[in-house]
């Protein structure tokens, strides 16, 4: 026989189980107490994050604090000597940069590397990633080469050219980009590869305000319109506080604020780990 409470406990065991799912998919990825020590220095001493999912997240904080070693953590290019990185709910710490990429989770490096000889386009269709080329033709998709590719996939680059502004430039030379559009390109790679986390370093540094500008309102489109999360490392932060939804500041290896971002930015220990340096 099944006694009352026994019931009831594996009830609002459920029901605790449910809650728990309910806030842990609100987050993409989350990190529990990383750290990574280059010989004696310890870059990341017990990190802790969470990523809302479709959401803008903003990383700051000065020099030497340890924001690229966390991110290098969370994409795979270096293992940490403790703490975990969770993405939908599963543990891939430690795992190869590939797999994880192969994941949603991409990486857009601060200075963004296209392929400048080859087209807008082409560039796009480079990043494709490698798929079930079962039934391959030859598509003409530039003036100056014909490209294997399938239709599908030329026609999801158009797409993302479209959303990002420079379907227009297609047939031209990365070269002939601006510094803003190239960034632009470098998002486009990203989300033809597969993004959707996406991890980038200084989307907005060298390019004048304006387009700085440009470029947050086009990964809010991105995020709004197509539920992209996006995890931020900027140091225009008066540019960038007005886009993004979440923010954490680090100093030293450790995680000092988090919040709205107008209150991480006023946050005292914030203002005082930039003036100390
Ligand atoms: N590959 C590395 N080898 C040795 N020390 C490193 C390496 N990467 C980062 N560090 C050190 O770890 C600390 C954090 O660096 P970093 O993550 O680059 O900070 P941030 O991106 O916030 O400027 C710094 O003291 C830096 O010198
Ligand atoms: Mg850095």
């Amino acid at each position: 026989m099944v006694k009352p409470w026994a019931r009831v406990m594996a009830v609002s065991t459920q029901a605790a189980r449910a809650e728990q799912r309910v806030a842990t998919s609100d987050f993409i990825l989350w990190t529990e107490g990383i750290v990574k020590r280059f010989g004696g220095v310890v870059a990341l001493d017990g990190v802790s994050v969470r990523i809302p999912r479709k959401r803008i997240t903003l990383l700051i904080g000065p020099n030497g604090s340890g924001k690229t070693t966390l991110v290098n953590v969370i994409s795979g290019f270096y293992a940490p000597d403790a703490g975990k990185v969770i993405y939908e709910g599963k543990d891939i710490t430690g795992k190869p940069p590939h797999l994880i990429a192969r994941m949603g989770i991409i990486r857009t490096f601060q200075i963004p590397k296209p392929f400048l000889n080859l087209t807008v386009l082409e560039n796009l269709l480079a990043a494709n990633p490698p798929g079930s080329y079962e039934n391959p033709y030859l598509a003409w998709v530039s003036k100056r080469r014909w490209i294997r590719v399938e239709d599908e996939a030329v026609e999801r680059a158009f797409k993302i050219l479209k959303l990002l502004g420079l379907d227009k430039e297609w047939d031209q030379r990365a070269t002939a980009l601006s510094g803003a559009g190239l960034k632009l390109l470098e998002v486009g790679r990203a989300l033809m590869s597969g993004a959707r986390l996406m991890i980038m370093d200084e989307p907005a540094a060298g390019v004048n305000p304006a387009k700085a500008h440009e470029i947050f309102s086009t990964l809010t489109r991105l995020r709004d319109e197509h539920g992209i999360t996006f995890f931020i490392i900027e140091h225009r932060i008066d540019i960038a506080a007005k886009y993004v939804d979440y923010a954490y500041a680090m100093h030293l290896g450790r995680v000092i604020s988090e919040g709205p971002p107008e209150k991480v930015l006023h946050d005292p220990r914030v203002i005082e780990s930039y003036i100390g340096g």
